[in-house]
């Protein structure tokens, strides 16, 4: 089948195109590259290189390709760009993915499978595993634009019978994760600075915790989701809480670093502890993570180190 994946130049989107293509789609990627980078591009998908913001071009864009499935992952995703500029997170987020739903519509497309965050939807959770019923408040403008946007899923649903599937992440690891962003991609900056051996920073105590899933088990959820799923939000996640400070002594061992980490301020806003229930998953979308941490971790690390070491 034919699909659109916006973002597909980033971390996430590059292996979900990659996953699509592999199980013999046709793909086509919309991204304006402004986090993602051509390197990540699969050579057999097509290139829309546009912002999403660019009302007209997307709409001329989408038509012209006419996608059965519309795969959304282009997106402002950075906490503390959002809370900097809150409305550039929603122009990016709310507008742009406004341009991409309307486009899908007036192209005839099916379905449409958006990224949204479980991680940055519940601030501090009543209970870990928290499941997708539990009382949203985002703690972030990123949080409040992609709860937002799936109520505007729902909106196309009821009036132009656009068939949706919502996929809220818990914080995804993996090969292509930029190390460089500011935040959420703690594996990516650890791995990469113990294997520079350069010192590091916990914020906080490293007491706090994450769900964390490797990306290829993000790739899986995306091709159950286009046949599955429709009209529902789904849990992409372990389950599993893992301390900062367990993550630090894992990674450390992998890559035999051996000074210790520095402990500076906590960072406010940020929850504390925090896991998200599959089960919705499992059970609609035959969905399960396979990849289990320490095995993505030595994935993970092989992968940051030749990177580190083409860089030099
Ligand atoms: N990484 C995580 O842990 C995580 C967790 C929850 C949700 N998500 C969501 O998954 C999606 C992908 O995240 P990622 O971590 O791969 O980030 P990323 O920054 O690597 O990918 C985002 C992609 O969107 C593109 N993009 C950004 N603004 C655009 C615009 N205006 N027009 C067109 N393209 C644009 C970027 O160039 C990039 O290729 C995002 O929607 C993000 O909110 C990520």
């Amino acid at each position: 089948m034919k699909i659109l994946v916006t973002g597909g130049a980033g971390f996430i989107g590059s292996h979900v195109a990659d996953a699509y293509i592999a199980a013999g789609h046709e793909v086509a990627i919309l991204d304006d590259f402004s986090t993602g980078s051509e390197a990540n591009v699969n050579s057999e998908a097509k290139v829309l290189r546009l912002d999403v913001r660019n009302k007209e071009g997307v709409a001329a864009a989408v038509a012209a390709f006419r996608p059965e499935v519309v795969n959304h992952h282009a997106a402002q995703s950075e906490v503390p760009k959002s809370v900097a500029d809150p409305g550039f997170d929603a122009m990016v987020n709310v507008v742009g993915g406004l341009n991409v739903l309307k486009a899908s519509v007036e192209a005839g497309a099916r379905k449409v499978i958006f990224s949204s965050t479980g991680g940055a939807l519940y601030g501090e959770p009543d209970v870990i595993p928290a499941d997708e019923d539990h009382p949203v408040r985002p703690l972030s403008p990123y949080g409040t634009s992609k709860v937002c946007f799936e109520a505007y899923l729902g909106t196309f649903h009821r009036t132009y019978g656009l068939e949706y599937t919502v996929l809220r992440y818990a914080n995804i690891y993996g090969p292509r994760q930029d190390f460089h962003a500011e935040e959420g991609r703690v594996i990516a900056i650890f791995a990469s600075r113990m294997i520079a051996g350069q010192p590091l920073t916990i914020d906080g105590d490293g007491e706090q915790a994450r769900d964390m899933l490797h990306v290829a088990d993000v790739a899986v959820a995306n091709i159950h989701a286009l046949y599955r799923g429709g009209g529902g939000t789904y849990h992409i996640s372990t389950g599993i809480p893992v301390t900062i400070n367990e993550l630090f002594r894992k990674l450390a061992i992998l890559t035999d670093y051996r000074l210790e980490p520095n402990f500076g301020p906590r960072r406010r806003g940020d929850v504390f502890r925090i896991a998200l229930d599959n089960a919705r998953a499992h059970n609609d979308l035959d969905w399960d993570p396979k990849i289990e941490l320490e095995e993505g971790l030595t994935q993970t690390v092989e992968y940051f180190r030749k990177q580190v070491l083409s860089a030099r």
